[in-house]
């Protein structure tokens, strides 16, 4: 059935992609006549595209209501900004104005809300009329610096569209082999969150025979506490884009697509002006420079769900189906997008890739260690002296890294979230003893992923943290899966009850559904919950002893 509607949707393809189009006539129709009639162009059941449409946050019509949105994410619930703001809000607004986003990666700032399209977060509350009135406020920016010796991700070595001319000529008539071998040399793994050699990635995706293949860049970065890779698609686009390029160029495709997620409207401006700018010089397009090599992109707008970030559910999506998790294999580099051969890499990964390919794979293998090579772009949050994003080269002392680079805390805190959530919880006193290093942390029990840092205050109740989790996942679920679908739920009404004061939290039961949904989910989503939650019960225990009880 959903190889059926990836076969019909990529009949008509990328251009005039189903799901854009779905979101567009779900956005700004009140009746189902533009659903009907997507449904004959694509010669599918009407159902087929209700069902897809109805997956979506943003697309439903609770959600198309409301007028602004305040974020949910772990950072900003942990400043403790949310509820004055949301208050603010609907004095203004009107009480059933209001929803929530999960995330708008202002977590330097906190207070973020989501007005018409637009993002504001800091102080821009206080503006709140002249936002109303749809006048352009000045607003504050995050902080960004580099600290390796060598800057692969924010460099400007391709800053502008000479730059960008001069490299793109160099290495689209570079031998492809070359290239692959370059970033094997580099030892870049993927920054997406599972870590998969890229080169690797890049080498099996060109010897897959096929006369269509895509380039996906997955820029749907939904851990809460992580803005890098919006920091790389509004200040360093071309780095991005040029890694797709050069990808597709390597794998033999002449089309990507950026999966960008709607909550983040700068970064879809931002890389939308980009490939504006290319095409009209031939930098993308048709015979690019006069060359045999043709390649164009498409943006695909994301409409409010974290799974999308999954790169199976992330294809799902862009063909228009309901956006839940495959089963692996095939792997997208033999079956990806429309069925067709597909690299997905993370937005980090691509800039990465084009840090190396300009720099040199020595200078990037030469930092931290095989596993762990080259720089990682590292958040922190508004608890740190200098919240900001960071360049940092892998191996670096934790110690280093939050008290050198970030500055310490401005008030006591007692761990961090580090990975988004579904990133270990890690006591102060544990992160002090790790090195930037995925497979240290990773041995210590926790997960790098995409190195966002949030930061949990001592007086912040760790029952009310672990709530927040399963809440997430409970929202955010796909569920396709019965333990990831049902786990979270159980999970949620557990601490649901706790937070009622009609139960306290039956430990064992607890446990065991934390083993369930750890070794029989699909992904990492509801499969991946359990850390954050097992490192809470192991290192805060004692906290939360009056709040549990050990049998069932
Ligand atoms: C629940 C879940 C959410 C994910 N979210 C993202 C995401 O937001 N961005 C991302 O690049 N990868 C995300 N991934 C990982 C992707 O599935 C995939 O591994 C990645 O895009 C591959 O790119 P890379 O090799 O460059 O890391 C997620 C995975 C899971 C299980
Ligand atoms: S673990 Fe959760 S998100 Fe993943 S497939 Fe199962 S239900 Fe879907």
């Amino acid at each position: 059935m959903s190889k059926n509607i990836s076969n019909l949707s990529g009949r008509i393809g990328l251009k005039n992609n189903l799901f854009q189009k779905m979101s567009e006539r779900s956005l700004n129709s009140k009746n189902d006549q533009g659903m009907k009639e997507l449904a004959e162009e694509y010669r599918m059941g009407v159902s087929t595209i209700h069902g897809a449409e109805s997956f979506y946050e943003f697309l439903r019509p609770a959600h198309r209501e409301k007028k602004a949105f305040v974020c949910n994410g772990s950072a900003c619930m942990c400043a403790g900004t949310q509820e004055p703001l949301k208050k603010k809000l609907k004095e203004k607004l009107g009480n059933d104005k209001v929803g929530e986003m999960f995330c708008l990666g202002y977590c330097y700032e906190n207070n973020a809300f989501h007005y018409d399209g637009k993002n504001f977060a800091g102080k821009d509350i206080n503006k709140i009329e002249e936002i109303i009135e749809g006048k352009d406020i000045d607003q504050d920016k995050f902080y960004s610096k580099s600290f390796s010796s060598t800057s692969f991700l924010m460099d400007d070595k391709i800053s502008d569209l000479n730059q960008f001319k001069e490299h793109l000529q160099k290495f689209i008539n570079f031998d492809k082999q070359e290239i692959v071998k370059s970033l094997l040399d580099s030892n870049l793994t993927g920054r997406g969150g599972a870590g998969f050699p890229t080169g690797m990635k890049w080498d099996f995706c060109s010897k897959a025979k096929s006369e269509k293949k895509y380039v996906v860049c997955n820029a749907d970065e939904g851990d809460s506490g992580a803005y890098s890779d919006r920091y790389l698609l509004e200040d360093q686009p071309l780095k991005v884009i040029f890694g797709m390029i050069i990808c597709g160029y390597v794998i033999g495709s002449d089309e990507g697509v950026l999966y960008i997620r709607g909550e983040y409207p700068k970064s879809i401006e931002s890389i939308n002006a980009s490939i504006n700018e290319l095409k009209k010089f031939n930098l993308l397009g048709e015979n690019i420079l006069g060359t045999k090599f043709s390649f164009d992109l498409n943006i695909c707008i994301g409409q409010g769900a974290y799974i999308c970030g999954e790169e199976t559910a992330l294809i799902a999506s862009i063909e228009g189906r309901r956006a839940e998790v495959d089963v692996r294999p095939p792997f997208p580099v033999t079956e990806g997008l429309y069925k067709k051969p597909t690299v997905v890499n993370n937005v980090e990964t691509l800039a990465a890739a084009t840090g190396i390919l300009l720099n040199g794979s020595e200078k990037f293998s030469a930092i931290g260690n095989k596993k762990s090579a080259g720089t990682k772009l590292v958040c922190f949050d508004s608890f740190f002296n200098k919240p900001g994003v960071y360049e940092i080269e892998m191996g670096t002392p934790m110690q280093k890294v939050l008290y050198d680079i970030g500055g310490g805390f401005k008030e006591d805190v007692k761990a961090l979230q580090i990975g988004g959530p579904l990133g270990g919880v890690i006591p102060i006193k544990e992160v002090e003893k790790l090195n930037l290093d995925f497979q240290e942390f990773t041995a210590a029990g926790f997960m790098l992923g995409h190195a966002s840092i949030v930061s949990i205050p001592k007086d912040f109740p760790m029952v009310e943290y672990i709530h927040h989790l399963f809440e997430f996942t409970a929202e955010e679920s796909c569920g396709k899966c019965f333990p990831g679908r049902l786990g979270s739920y159980r999970g949620k009404e557990m601490f649901d009850q706790l937070k009622n004061k009609t139960s306290k939290i039956p430990l064992k039961l607890l446990n065991e559904l934390l083993i369930t949904m750890k070794k029989g989910c699909l992904c990492a989503l509801c499969g991946a919950i359990p850390t954050p939650i097992m490192n809470i019960l192991k290192y805060f225990g004692d906290e939360m002893k009056n709040d549990m009880v050990q049998e069932n």
